[in-house]
């Protein structure tokens, strides 16, 4: 990739999600304030500058006027961000519906939302009308902004359809597709009516990546056992047309938080936090409020601890921080109003008039705030009923090198796979057996906390997400060579 002075220039990146990493919020008929936005995803993506990359996506708001979607585009185009305009009935139908109320729990294993179980049945074939429609539309809007030579990156469960449409404008256009979840077993994913339709879409990718090995075969099988399809150790084959299926475990960008901790603004907060607990040890949650982080689980093993053990009822508290998310679909309402209600009953229970237990909070903090949190932090829960990677751990871990203190992680996240050999592991669903973990970590010996944190701290630092990013676009790039030395033998 050469400039037209001869010096080398990044290779440009279309990074296609259905999240732009900023969200827009309306503030007058052509002026808006743009947040970062919450999740994994956007977190991991962040961290890469390896390349010239633009972001396509959705900026969460619906804008049906011409004026609004042009001083948007404006505005986003400085962030280097497309939007993609999806309106309300879409979003309705292909994000709340197909993606959050369908793929998601099926990915996580947590099966469709108990209740409506019919009536989700009943509308799969219209939420997955919607889906293709706003994949294609995705489509569009890659295809407009393409030019020779990019890479175009594919991210996620909201977009298996995408790689399709994509190769269907442009077969010579180089495509990649990760998925953030888990993959899960073929057996959860021979149920969904679309199974097949969704796995051939992905297939037309050049390259399909996952966090874990495991997710990876899980792919793999799907084809094999769903679509007769042959598989490989390189991947998928289909009369002779090889799609490469690897993992490609993400990191973080480790030395942002390392370096946040030495500013004054953070060394402020950590003072303020050390002074706020004093007397008390510190376990932190932070999460999305989503129903895959066994939030009531860790809440309710927590209730045990402190059931079991009365000397520490005023010798530790909990804070949980929980972003509310995708909070128009039934079943995560439903999660929220369960939250509040053991909280409020454990803190009622064990609170007394000067200090509670538990100290919730249904909200996002800044990144220096959440810095200085992770950093005076004793022991951190990461207790998900299963989780793509989780890289709320991983922060946890880069913000530690002081204070050196205990992950507990749920062995069904990714990350289980990565520093299972530094944290405690632990079954979610078992909240005696996370109670006594919380127990143990409390009082775990400082030389064994320190072995654990190197061992965690040394796979953080090195397996970045730059690095992930390079590795999955440098494989790409190689995918498509071989495709073409094919095609001309
Ligand atoms: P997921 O992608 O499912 O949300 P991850 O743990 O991989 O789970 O990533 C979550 C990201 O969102 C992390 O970068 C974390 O810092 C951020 N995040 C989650 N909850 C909050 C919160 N309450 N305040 C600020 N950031 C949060
Ligand atoms: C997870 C998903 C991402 C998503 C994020 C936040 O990390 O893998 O694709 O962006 O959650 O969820 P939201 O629905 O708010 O985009």
């Amino acid at each position: 990739y050469e400039k037209q002075d001869g010096r080398p220039s990044k290779q440009r990146l279309l990074v296609v999600a259905n999240r732009l990493p900023v969200a827009a919020v309306r503030k007058g008929e052509d002026s808006w304030q743009l947040e970062i936005s919450a999740g994994g995803l956007v977190t991991a993506l962040l961290g890469v500058n390896e390349f010239e990359t633009r972001w396509i996506g959705w900026a969460g708001v619906n804008v049906p006027d011409e004026v609004g979607q042009r001083s948007l585009t404006k505005a986003l185009a400085e962030k280097r961000c497309i939007p993609v305009f999806l309106d309300e009935e879409v979003v309705h139908q292909y994000y709340n519906g197909y993606c959050n109320n369908i793929l998601w729990p099926l990915f996580h294993y947590l099966g469709l939302p108990q209740e409506d179980r019919l009536a989700t049945t009943r509308s799969f074939q219209s939420q997955f009308s919607a889906y293709k429609k706003a994949n294609q539309m995705f489509a569009d809007v890659v295809n407009e902004h393409y030019e020779d030579g990019d890479v175009v990156w594919c991210h996620d469960y909201h977009l298996m359809f995408l790689p399709k449409c994509l190769k269907e404008y442009n077969i010579e256009m180089k495509v990649g597709w990760f998925l953030h979840t888990p993959f899960p077993s073929s057996e959860i994913h021979r149920t969904l009516p679309s199974r097949s339709e969704l796995l051939r879409s992905v297939l037309a990718a050049d390259l399909v990546g996952f966090h874990t090995y495991d997710y990876a075969r899980h792919f793999v099988s799907a084809c094999t056992r769903i679509l007769g399809l042959e598989g490989t150790p390189e991947g998928v084959e289909d009369q002779g047309k090889l799609t490469r299926v690897a993992a490609f475990p993400i990191g973080i960008d480790s030395n942002r938080f390392i370096r946040a901790l030495e500013l004054p603004e953070v060394k402020d907060h950590i003072r303020e936090l050390k002074e706020r607990f004093a007397g008390r040890k510190v376990m932190l949650g932070v999460d999305r409020l989503d129903m895959i982080k066994g939030i009531p689980q860790k809440i309710l093993a927590f209730e045990k601890f402190l059931e079991e053990n009365p000397v520490w009822r005023d010798k530790v508290v909990l804070l949980q921080i929980a972003v509310p998310t995708r909070t128009d679909v039934p079943e995560y309402q439903k999660l929220t109003c369960q939250v509040h209600e053991i909280v409020g009953r454990i803190n009622g229970r064990f609170g007394t008039l000067t200090a509670v237990p538990i100290h919730h909070l249904d909200r996002s903090l800044d990144f220096h705030a959440l810095c200085a949190l992770y950093a005076v932090t004793d022991v951190a829960l990461v207790t998900s009923l299963r989780d793509g990677m989780n890289l709320v751990s991983y922060e946890f871990v880069a913000c530690q090198d002081e204070k050196k203190g205990v992950l507990i992680l749920s062995e069904f996240a990714g990350a289980a796979q990565s520093l299972g050999a530094g944290a405690i592991l632990v079954n979610p669903w078992n909240i005696t057996e996370v109670a006594a973990s919380i127990g143990y970590a409390l009082t775990m010996p400082a030389d064994e906390r320190e072995k654990r944190h190197q061992h965690n701290f040394m796979h953080v630092t090195i397996h970045t997400s730059q690095e992930w990013a390079e590795t999955f676009v440098s494989e790409l790039n190689d995918t498509v060579v071989e495709a073409q030395l094919r095609t001309r033998q």
